[in-house]
């Protein structure tokens, strides 16, 4: 079994939609071990202790620079024994440190389809108001690993879905929520778990059926 660590900083719904993915048994290979948020409110904290899962904080507030910050969250991924982490929602940019010590083993759940609205400063409702200012018509969410340009890792799944006319940023992230992140992110992170991904040259290929690496 490997196991997942999930960092958070917020609501915590993409947390959720694994978790209930784990519970209709749908992570092949592994099992989530650890949430950690970098916000003492995060309502992920919550749904994580619903669960049974360990939760902690690893806040910034509580360090004095930012280098000190990410050598703590070294610290707790090491100490959880993390085969995979998973960004969802997590509100921090990971440094050098952490990136270097699980390469490709860190995905990440972006709202919009990678190369377009994304890199830094594009999060959040930011992503969803700059894909109405530009007028496309098709938005989505991609899946991709971390490495240290932000969303430049290699891509693992995209999904695509409409924009409408009538769309304001709440109904398209609620949209791309609810109909891309909560399906791509688990199906993600149990190909992951069952050993199929493969990264060549910053890009992945799914390995079709395969078992579990680790029982
Ligand atoms: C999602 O839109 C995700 O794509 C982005 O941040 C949001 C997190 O929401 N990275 P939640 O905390 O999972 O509800």
């Amino acid at each position: 079994m490997m196991n997942i660590t999930v960092l958070v900083s917020g609501g915590g719904t993409n947390l959720q939609a694994l978790i209930d993915a784990q519970t209709r048994g749908e992570i092949i290979g592994g099992k989530i071990t650890h949430v950690i948020s970098s916000q003492k409110d995060a309502y992920a904290l919550e749904r994580a202790k619903k669960a049974g899962i360990l939760a902690m904080t690893v806040a910034k507030s509580d360090y004095e620079t930012s280098q000190l910050h990410q050598a703590a969250l070294l610290e707790a991924l090491k100490d959880a024994k993390a085969d995979l982490i998973v960004l969802a929602g997590f509100l921090t940019i990971l440094d050098k440190s952490i990136i270097q010590t699980f390469p490709n083993k860190i995905m990440n759940i972006h709202p919009a389809l990678i190369p377009a609205f994304s890199g830094k400063g594009c999060y959040g409702l930011h992503v969803h108001e700059q894909v109405l200012a530009r007028g496309v018509k098709v938005t989505g969410a991609t899946v991709h690993f971390v490495n240290d340009i932000p969303d430049g890792g290699a891509i693992i799944l995209q999904k695509a879905v409409e924009v409408y006319d009538e769309d304001t940023p709440q109904t398209l992230q609620k949209r791309v929520m609810e109909e891309v992140e909560w399906q791509i992110l688990p199906q993600a992170v149990s190909l992951f778990c069952q050993n199929r991904i493969k990264v060549k040259n910053e890009k992945t290929y799914i390995i079709e059926g395969g078992t579990s690496c680790k029982g």
